[in-house]
């Protein structure tokens, strides 16, 4: 059956910043004449020192090394703010969206936005904050957040923020990773109208992280909240004392910018590290030409700035661009599942970055809830973070946008720094599901298991051949663990972990992990991960998981869990391990389904077959596959038998 495809708008082939023939030739350039062409693009930004080199990159051990502009002097926040001044002082940088509708949203000009991260700046210099030092940000959606990201950027200080909805304990390991000697926090979160225990969650991670001599908490909501004042500073306080200027600290462009953990194939989380001159080039690039950025459009990512996308397309892409970001404190179904087309109402979104899952769940609430909203601002549509179905596709495009507006597929990951592979609006026919087209400097490729490369219509495992900028730099203290997970798969290549189709017109297709990461509404688990924690639980002796499709989740996570003998399996121990994973990492790491099972399916050098696990989660159960290789072929009756 022919792909459906949907052509480039006619208006949007005449007037987008990148039409065909640019996109062909601008492409072309960037791989054929790669030097000239990036020293080009590193002109968009504002150097102390401009590069004279641009990549210095080898993936091939012998030489290994990702580095990039390397001779440049620049500082992010002054990129993202001091530039846009001359002027933008009085444009609109931030929008932000309270939790609560009938509350004020809070709006800062680049002029505001400006003082506020010097001032912010200065209170964590004054909390004893140098550059280089790691700070992690356990913060909920508030504008604070991207004034802290910022006053770190400003001083050469290294954020690493943890997601908002992690556990005391998974904070405590992302503190303990990179020693961290400053936390900022709130006293408390808010989502759909609830409380998240920021503050306290921070004081139990500290009772078993000892690298952090200052606590600086944000008053968000006003709630009373334990205070060491040895160790805790009140922002509000410390920031009527210090002055609203503060001098950007000149960065090399390979200086840490960032450290942001994420899941892997082992139980442990991995600090990807960017860096400051090839990351920024990469987020503003990539924000201007994906999404088509115009000056005053207010550009809107749903993300949550503990991940990636937040980071690169709530922060540091738009601000980089003088763009108009808007940030959402809340959760898109409450009060009710028009939440989001109102806040595209209220506040005239052209854009609107989004996830699959999240399309989805509103799409099953109906028509009506979007269409009581006026969505005329539309101009574009985006997604991430996992692959769309077409069905959802269809929706947001036809309902949501009212059929005029484009979408934007973008793949990438939280180590490629922005988007990858990803249509340009005004340039790329769409297919729904599919990424389409390389960016500008990336280069794919799809191999098979031993590496040959496969060409013209295929399907195997996606690599990228060459270096590009806004490639992660290590894993923040392991840089071996960098090379063996990326580079030692396929010689020469960094391995993305992802299976990929190519069709016929050279459209790339992501057909979801091939390693044990499954994807959870779009956020990445380590099935290792959900396992150490599992066998942590004194009854547990051994567990495995893996993912199943999940209609609203893309995938679910899916427990198989042997107990330890002596113990008997109940309902009330399901119910317990799941909230025991719940504490351990989070809501999100929550089992969707656990079966016991008095043994796993493992051949007789003890490997779990995962393959078969797989299986039986999604219900084929009629294709097994060979399991005479297993120890005991008979313990994949029993599972079979007692499926969830
Ligand atoms: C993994 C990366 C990139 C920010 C959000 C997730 C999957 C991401 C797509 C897409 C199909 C996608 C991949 C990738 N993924 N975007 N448009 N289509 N799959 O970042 O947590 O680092 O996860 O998300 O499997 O490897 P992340």
């Amino acid at each position: 059956m022919a792909d459906d495809i949907y052509p480039v708008p006619a208006e949007w082939a005449r007037d987008a910043l990148v039409d065909a023939a640019g996109h062909a030739d601008q492409y072309r350039s960037s791989l054929d004449r790669a030097d000239a062409y990036w020293l080009e693009q590193a002109g968009r930004l504002d150097w102390v020192t401009p590069p004279t080199r641009a990549c210095e990159s080898s993936f091939d051990e012998a030489d290994f090394a990702i580095r990039w502009f390397g001779d440049g002097v620049l500082n992010v926040s002054a990129n993202c703010l001091d530039r846009h001044l001359a002027e933008r002082a009085d444009a609109i940088a931030l929008i932000w969206e309270p939790d609560d509708p009938a509350e004020a949203p809070r709006i800062f000009t680049y002029a505001e936005l400006h003082a506020e991260v010097c001032r912010f700046a200065n209170v964590l210099k004054q909390a004893g904050a140098r550059r280089g030092d790691r700070i992690t940000l356990y913060l909920p959606m508030i504008p604070e957040a991207a004034f802290a990201m910022l006053a770190c950027a400003r001083i050469g200080a290294i954020h690493s923020i943890v997601f908002g909805g992690f556990s005391p304990d998974a904070l405590a390991g992302r503190i303990t990773d990179c020693d961290s000697t400053i936390v900022v926090t709130a006293d408390e979160g808010r989502r759909g109208g609830k409380r998240v225990p920021l503050k306290a969650n921070v004081d139990a991670a500290l009772d078993q992280s000892f690298s952090v001599k200052k606590v600086i908490v944000l008053r968000a909501t006003g709630g009373a909240v334990p205070f060491d004042p040895a160790r805790d500073i009140w922002y509000d306080e410390a920031a009527a004392k210090v002055s609203a200027d503060c001098a950007p600290e000149p960065m090399n462009a390979e200086d840490p910018l960032f450290i942001l953990y994420t899941s892997g194939s082992t139980g442990k989380p991995k600090g990807v590290l960017h860096t400051t001159g090839g990351y920024l080039l990469w987020a503003s690039l990539t924000h201007q030409f994906v999404f088509d950025y115009r000056p005053g459009e207010v550009f809107w990512c749903s993300a949550d700035i503990g991940w990636v996308t937040g980071h690169s397309y709530i922060v540091y892409g738009p601000l980089a661009n003088g763009a108009t970001t808007l940030m959402f404190e809340g959760v898109p179904t409450w009060p009710d599942a028009s939440r989001v087309w109102r806040i595209v109402e209220r506040h005239r979104v052209a854009t609107l970055f989004t996830a699959p899952t999240l399309l989805r769940s509103l799409m099953k609430e109906g028509d009506d809830a979007v269409l009581v909203a006026d969505r005329a601002s539309l101009r574009l549509l985006g997604t991430v973070g996992e692959p769309i179905n077409p069905e959802a596709w269809r929706w947001y495009h036809d309902v949501v946008g009212e059929g005029r507006c484009p979408i934007v597929d973008t793949w990438w990951q939280t180590e490629t720094g922005g988007a990858m592979i990803t249509p340009l609006p005004g340039a790329i026919d769409l297919k729904p599901g599919s990424a389409t087209k390389p960016f500008f400097g990336v280069e794919p490729q799809i191999v098979d298991a031993d590496g040959k490369i496969l060409e013209g219509a295929t399907e195997g495992n996606l690599v990228i051949a060459r270096s590009w900028p806004g490639q992660m730099r290590t894993v923040w203290g392991d840089h071996e663990r960098f090379f063996q997970t990326y580079f030692s798969t396929y010689r020469g290549k960094y391995f993305t972990g992802d299976g990929c189709r190519r069709d016929e017109d050279g459209y790339y297709w992501i057909t979801g992990r091939v390693d044990d990461v499954i994807n959870v509404s779009g956020h990445r688990m380590g099935t290792a991960e959900v396992e150490s924690a599992l066998v942590l639980h004194p009854k547990v002796a051994e567990a495995a998981v893996v993912g199943f499709p999940h209609d609203i989740k893309g995938q679910g996570i899916y427990a198989y869990v042997t107990l330890n003998a002596g113990e008997e399996s109940s309902e009330p121990l399901r119910k317990e391990l799941r909230d025991w994973v719940r504490t351990e990492i989070g809501p999100i790491a929550t089992p969707d389904a656990i079966q016991f099972a008095p043994g796993l399916p493992k051949t007789r050098s003890g490997k779990i077959m995962r393959r078969i696990l797989r299986k039986i989660a999604e219900g084929d159960v009629s294709s097994l596959g060979d399991t005479s290789t297993l120890a005991d072929p008979s313990v994949v009756d029993d599972l079979v038998a007692n499926r969830n």
